[in-house]
């Protein structure tokens, strides 16, 4: 049997083999998860390409794009693993938060799949299954611990007592995380989604040119706001191009300065969390939890505390059918049931029912 699940159920349950379904935003994921065995399979089709040139995702196109992808992509996975439906034990599927066309795609496809093979579908809540990623690593943290999910459409401080048992302790007033890093680098010219692009760009750059704001660092509390450093970014291009010093150098400094400022701000709002909640774990995870410099300051920051903190390997930090699939293996473990086929747009982590551990 798997670590994790012994770990954090409190008891060994009957093994088995989940089939798991990703579609909340612009990636198809699909993965097979075996409580035994661990992840078998697992698959990713990234629209990136697709809503490029709209410079964002363009929701009725990424609903498409899902309806194409899903059954191919199972069949590879299951073909892959020689296995069939029927040895199954359930399906999947991410219920929400996300965009709502793309959702009722998935949880459409994983509720037929799961019928006509008459197996249970599982709904699952895609900012739990980013939480519980790390225990898709060789070395998964224990409860309790405090969350750090920074994505394309969520920043949240979570305290988790167990699996379920979620107290949101801070999110954003305005724009995610990586709303911020993808909006900034529209600015500095470079293609969406910008995240990683303007991470790379930032490695040729002073972090120290530019003072930009470390957004509501200064009050109290656990929430984000980071539109105003967008602001500030903007002006300050203004700036530069109107002083004609505008070039590559000036673009990098500005990259680097961004980052360091988001850095720096979630890097105090964790420490200001863990001291609250007195918990020594930290676990990262989202899109933006694939960032090198974040990484690395978060690391620093909790080795002093003398905790610990724990990351999915970057490929699970960004949307992917593994982790659906495992955090689909533990409600299923839990034998919780779920006829309706759902489907959430917006939905809060705390309205999720604990599992005894
Ligand atoms: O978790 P995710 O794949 O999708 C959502 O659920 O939103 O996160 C995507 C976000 C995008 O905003 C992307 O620009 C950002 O994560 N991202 C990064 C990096 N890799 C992805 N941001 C900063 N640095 C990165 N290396
Ligand atoms: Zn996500």
């Amino acid at each position: 049997m798997q670590k994790p699940f012994a770990l954090l159920l409190g008891y060994y349950p009957a093994a088995m083999l989940v089939l798991g379904i990703e579609t909340s935003c612009d990636e198809t994921g699909v993965a097979l998860y075996d409580t035994e065995a661990g992840l078998l399979e697992q698959r990713l089709h990234s629209q990136v390409e697709l809503h490029a040139r709209y410079g964002g995702v363009v929701p009725e196109l990424a609903s498409r794009d899902h309806s194409r992808r899903l059954v191919p992509l199972v069949e590879s996975v299951m073909a892959d693993a020689g296995m069939q439906a029927g040895d199954l034990d359930g399906v999947a599927y991410t219920a929400g938060p996300g965009l709502i066309g793309a959702l009722m795609v998935g949880a459409t496809f994983a509720a037929s799949y799961a019928a006509a093979a008459g197996l249970p579908a599982v709904p699952v809540h895609h900012m739990e299954a980013h939480l519980l990623a790390p225990l898709l690593e060789p070395d998964p943290p224990a409860f309790p611990f405090v969350a750090l999910l920074v994505s394309g459409g969520h920043t949240l401080l979570v305290d988790v007592a167990g699996i379920g048992r979620y107290s949101v302790l801070g999110t954003t007033l305005d724009d995610a995380a990586g709303e911020a890093f993808d909006k900034t680098a529209k600015l500095l010219e470079l293609d969406y989604p910008g995240g990683p692009a303007l991470a790379a760009l930032a490695e040729r750059g002073d972090a120290a040119a530019f003072d930009f704001p470390r957004p509501l660092t200064r009050r109290p509390g656990l929430d984000f706001s980071f539109s105003g450093l967008k602001t500030a970014v903007l002006v300050e291009v203004r700036r530069l191009r109107e002083a004609g010093a505008w070039d590559e150098q000036a673009r990098a400094d500005i990259a680097a300065s961004f980052e360091a400022a988001v850095v720096e701000t979630l890097v105090l709002k964790a420490r200001r969390a863990l001291e609250q909640t007195g918990r020594e774990r930290l676990v990262v995870a989202g899109g933006v939890g694939a960032n090198r410099r974040l990484r690395e300051a978060l690391v620093t920051e909790v080795d002093i505390r003398r905790g610990r903190a724990f990351f999915p390997r970057p490929a699970f930090c960004t949307d992917n059918g593994a982790m659906i699939a495992l955090a689909g293996a533990l409600r299923l473990a839990a034998a919780e049931q779920e006829p309706r086929i759902l489907a959430r747009a917006r939905w809060s982590l705390e309205e999720l029912p604990a599992v005894a551990a």
